[in-house]
């Protein structure tokens, strides 16, 4: 049986990762996640998997390298997959060096436990051991003109904390694949949305607000682009590498689904109204005069887009999710899981609420 090791599986992608793995593989495998539990993390979203008996759940800081090795040390791990990080461009530009601790730091403990677990001579490794860095295309910058994309050859250009973090982080994996031979690969993925996404980003922060008739800030003229990945598309990529892909290289993930913030937003407003049964009390919530725009993001990212060309032509993996069909099956399953909102916003995240957009 293989063993998984996943960091960060109790937030957004990492979640969506465990549950496609324990549907696809069953019990011919093995999966350990381990998770600090910041306020991203949420064990509710493996709730469905927690007693089964192939999944166990270590609260753990990934900086904490005793806790690490421990893993390491208990367990034959075969492959890690890395999605643990501080993950909100807002959050960074407030406050940047966690963002370094745990996504820079925490990404060299993670490589020195699983290199000193896997290399049984200089450069050589146990058989069949694979480290996957899960990463962003964020690290490549901002496109200017609709007809540019980006490449796995596209040079480093980070602008905010957050880009500058997981591109230090994806140095430090490629320094180790270049100086120790270390098995591993890195995967640049596009922005990602469907179920349980912390509502401080954009698409469950406008189902939420919209809901409740709240206003739904837009960052600047709100025509900064994104390339949208539905995260089983991601996921399934992320499989699709570690089993598929080349050792030692490095593959963009997503394409094709190029939006402005602002047509997301009418999109989702559109679809509540088509979702939402005719005596849904929340349908009178539901207008764009809601939508309210905010000063700029500072450093704001104008365009991001995937030339996802590599993964599909050396590992056959497509984004398959039409924007359309994701969106519809991502505001269904908010509608169907009120409670988890509730959960996930009360608290601490009315308190980051308040300081982000408390004047808007
Ligand atoms: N969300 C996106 O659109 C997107 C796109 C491309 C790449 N990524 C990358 O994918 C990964 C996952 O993103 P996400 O959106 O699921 O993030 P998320 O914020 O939803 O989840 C991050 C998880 O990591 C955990 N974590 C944070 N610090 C930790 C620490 N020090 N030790 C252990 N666990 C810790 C949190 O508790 C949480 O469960 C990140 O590496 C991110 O950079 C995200």
């Amino acid at each position: 049986m293989r063993t998984y090791l996943v960091t960060g599986g109790a937030g957004f992608i990492g979640s969506n990762y465990i549950h496609y793995m324990l549907k696809t593989y069953g019990e011919n495998i093995k999966v350990i996640n381990v998770d600090k539990l910041t306020y991203a993390g949420n064990l509710e979203n493996l709730s469905e998997v927690e007693n089964l008996p192939n999944y166990q759940f270590v609260r753990a800081d990934i900086c904490d390298r005793d806790s690490i090795e421990k893993i390491f040390a208990e367990n034959e791990i075969d492959r890690v997959v890395h999605f643990a990080a501080e993950s909100h461009v807002d959050r960074s530009i407030k406050e940047p060096e966690v963002f370094i601790k745990t996504n820079v730091l925490g990404t060299l403990v993670l490589l020195n436990a699983a290199k000193k677990a896997w290399e049984i001579d200089d450069g050589v490794y146990k058989e069949d051991k694979k480290f996957l860095h899960v990463s962003t295309d964020e690290v490549y910058g901002s496109l200017e003109n609709s007809d540019e994309y980006f490449y796995e050859t596209t040079p480093y250009d980070p602008h905010s904390p957050y880009s500058a973090s997981k591109a230090s982080s994806d140095f430090l994996v490629k320094a180790y694949m270049d100086t120790y031979r270390f098995p591993a690969n890195i995967t640049n993925c596009s922005n990602n949305y469907g179920p349980y996404q912390f509502p401080e980003k954009l698409i469950p922060l406008v189902i939420n607000n919209a809901l409740k008739g709240e206003k739904l800030p837009v960052y600047g003229d709100g025509k900064n682009v994104r390339d949208w990945l539905f995260v089983e598309d991601h996921v399934r990529g992320i499989d699709a590498v570690q089993e598929k892909g080349r050792l030692y290289e490095t593959y963009n993930i997503g394409g094709h689904n190029e939006k402005q913030n602002i047509e997301i937003i009418h999109i989702i407003l559109d679809t509540l109204l088509e979702l939402l049964p005719e005596n849904d009390e929340r349908r009178k919530n539901i207008s764009e005069s809601l939508i309210t725009y905010v000063t700029d993001r500072k450093g704001h990212d104008r365009r991001y887009a995937i030339a996802p060309d590599k993964i599909e032509k050396e590992v056959g993996w497509t984004p398959e999710t039409k924007f359309e069909v994701g969106i519809k099956k991502t505001i269904q399953w908010y509608l169907e899981h009120e409670d988890w909102m509730k959960n996930v916003t009360s608290g601490s995240y009315q308190q980051y609420y308040k300081e982000m957009y408390g004047n808007q």
